[in-house]
């Protein structure tokens, strides 16, 4: 591959997703573009990018794009987020929405669902004091393939085996041939949105939590600074933010400050 069409794809990648591909990880384009030229019948990497030059946009550019965003997720992810949500975030938030009976959570790169599950299992687990309650998960990703895979609740048994406790997998998921199938409950929680972080994210409503985990280290500072200015004007002014354990506002954006002694748990500066 050429320079110049390393830096037509990096390009193209920074601008549709806010991936920044530096020429250290060029060596991903081989892998994950190959099979991208193999299902549009291309013969290797320079006719892909030669037909991605040739279309501008369509079906090629999206594969070529989802191609190259990372999925990898899985439930309870880091353990301590899920405990500060269930133990430190929720029950606020329970009883400063006692008079409404509803709240709505926003999983910003959803993937495939990991993250909204091990919250509406959480939910779940609450209980009594949940009853009656509305409560909407929202789940978002740019790539349409992963966001069907979430929808379909299905997982392989090496996905359940990481971070599912086992009473929560006996509990909520049920055996289909090889996989497992989240109960219908549980998925029934959460609506799923094709969406892209760097676009205006206004059109999705209000949020009370926002999970927006292991995206945004993708991304060079200006984009982390717009997508985290975009959520913190989705949030009311006792919003609570969740980042990945690699990310911070500090430096980033003026709109979130850290929660003492919560990593990763940020609330929006009021003052
Ligand atoms: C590593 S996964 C993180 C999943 C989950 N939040 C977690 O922490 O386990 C990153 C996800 O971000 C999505 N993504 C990348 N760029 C995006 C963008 N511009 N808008 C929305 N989602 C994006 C990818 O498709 C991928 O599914």
């Amino acid at each position: 591959m050429t320079p110049g069409d390393f830096q037509f794809i990096s390009d193209l990648l920074k601008k549709r997703s806010g991936l920044v591909l530096t020429s250290d990880k060029s060596y991903l384009l081989e892998s994950r573009l190959m099979p991208v030229a193999r299902k549009h019948g291309l013969k290797g990497l320079d006719e892909l990018i030669q037909a991605v030059r040739d279309s501008g946009e369509g079906s090629l550019v999206i594969d070529v794009t989802e191609a190259m965003t990372t999925n990898e997720s899985f439930f309870f992810r880091d353990n301590k987020p899920f405990d500060l949500f269930r133990d430190n975030v929720l029950p606020p938030l329970i009883e400063s929405r006692a008079a409404k009976k509803s709240f709505r959570i926003f999983c910003a790169a959803a993937s495939s669902s990991q993250e909204p599950y091990s919250l509406a299992m959480i939910l779940k687990e609450a209980g009594a004091q949940l009853q009656g309650w509305k409560i909407d998960i929202i789940g978002t990703d740019i790539s349409t393939e992963i966001l069907t895979k979430a929808r379909s609740g299905l997982y392989t048994q090496f996905e359940v085996q990481r971070g599912l406790p086992i009473q929560l997998l006996m509990k909520y998921f049920e055996k289909q041939d090889d996989q497992w199938l989240i109960c219908k409950d549980l998925r029934d929680m959460i609506t799923y949105k094709e969406y892209n972080l760097l676009d205006d994210l206004s059109p999705l409503g209000r949020f009370d939590v926002v999970f927006c985990r292991n995206v945004l280290v993708y991304f060079d500072q200006e984009t982390k600074g717009k997508v985290l200015d975009g959520i913190a004007d989705l949030m009311p002014d006792d919003g609570i933010l969740f980042l990945g354990g690699a990310e911070t506002v500090l430096g980033i954006s003026e709109r979130f400050k850290p929660k003492p002694e919560q990593r990763g748990v940020y609330g929006l500066v009021t003052d």
